[in-house]
């Protein structure tokens, strides 16, 4: 862990973990073949040019948290991040907290600290398409965004910023593999646009920015990640078989979301182990596994994953679950 600190009285946090924003590879067009989460936070902050301008001021305090490619993401790391935002954010003179992070698991780990973190001040996630190391790498650009988006005075709750565009954490969703834009919030739009060194709100985007506290918030600081409960994500497709559902029950899964097709409709091989498993106290959530919309017209649906994608429908079944 490495903490640089000078004596500016307000501070922004930069919390480090990894991903291609830290990657390197072997050649300026290896753009793909890389390695990710090589690289310090200190030597990503060290490459921005105009960083100073950015921080309005401000004094930067950073932390290496973990050095992951996000693919591995883990329960352990998503607590030790939550405890470090909490501690930062407890601060009066922490204005906000930037984390670097991969791409593959930003939304996740976005919506899990919008739903654990008790504050109303900005936590903005930032990352990279193109390792460190290429031609033009969009790593520093990001972070250069993602610190002027910190200490922005409307600037609240967890957001993404990539490619020039602010995401709220609930909205935000990888939709592309290389493409530099690699995120889309979908139908709700982004949150606003990073131009020339300035936000621009969207004016016509009314959705509250707070934080959507989540009830169980505090016990997923304190309760090892080794016992949170084991959620798992089911999709319903053709061909859909029981023996993967039974398979889950066996081996003691907590919870299950269920991205059904369509509406939320799920195929008929899998209802009668479904309803088995409800019986046997396994929590069951629905969504839907198209990317845009939410289920409508099943009113027994539970409000608070409703209109999530399923991977974040898991991360509020957990929440939901722990104790
Ligand atoms: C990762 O998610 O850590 C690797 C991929 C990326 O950051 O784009």
């Amino acid at each position: 862990m490495q903490v640089v600190a000078s004596k500016k009285i307000q501070k922004v946090v930069v919390l480090g973990t990894g991903g291609t924003i830290a990657g390197t590879g072997s050649s300026v067009s290896d753009h793909t073949g890389y390695t990710a989460g090589q690289l310090s936070v200190q030597h990503l902050l060290d490459a921005v040019p105009g960083l100073q301008d950015s921080l309005q001021g401000h004094d930067l305090v950073c932390e290496q948290l973990a050095q992951l490619d996000s693919k591995d993401m883990d329960h352990a790391t998503w607590q030790v991040l939550a405890q470090r935002c909490t501690h930062w954010l407890e601060q009066a003179d922490v204005v906000g907290i930037v984390i670097t992070h991969g791409t593959d698991t930003l939304e996740e780990t976005a919506w899990f600290l919008q739903q654990v973190v008790d504050t109303h001040k900005p936590v903005v996630l930032t990352c990279a398409m193109r390792p460190a190391t290429a031609l033009a790498p969009d790593g520093p650009q990001n972070l250069l965004d993602a610190l002027t988006l910190v200490c922005d005075p409307q600037a609240q709750a967890v957001m993404v910023v990539c490619a020039g565009r602010i995401h709220s954490a609930r909205d935000v969703q990888k939709v592309h593999p290389y493409r530099l834009d690699a995120f889309s919030s979908g139908e709700a739009g982004p949150l606003g646009f990073m131009e020339q060194g300035r936000v621009r709100w969207c004016a016509s985007n009314a959705r509250p920015m707070g934080h959507a506290l989540h009830a169980q918030a505090r016990l997923a600081l304190v309760v090892p990640a080794a016992d949170w409960p084991w959620v798992a994500v089911l999709h319903s497709h053709a061909g859909a078989d029981a023996r993967q559902v039974k398979a889950l029950v066996a081996a003691g899964v907590k919870g299950l979301v269920v991205a059904g097709t369509g509406n939320g409709t799920v195929h008929h091989a899998f209802l009668t182990s479904l309803g088995q498993a409800q019986a046997q106290g396994v929590a069951l959530r629905l969504v839907s596994r198209c990317t845009e919309g939410q289920i409508v017209g099943q009113t027994e649906l539970q409000p608070s994953t409703l209109g999530l994608n399923a991977f974040k429908a898991r991360v509020s079944l957990m929440l939901d679950l722990l104790e």
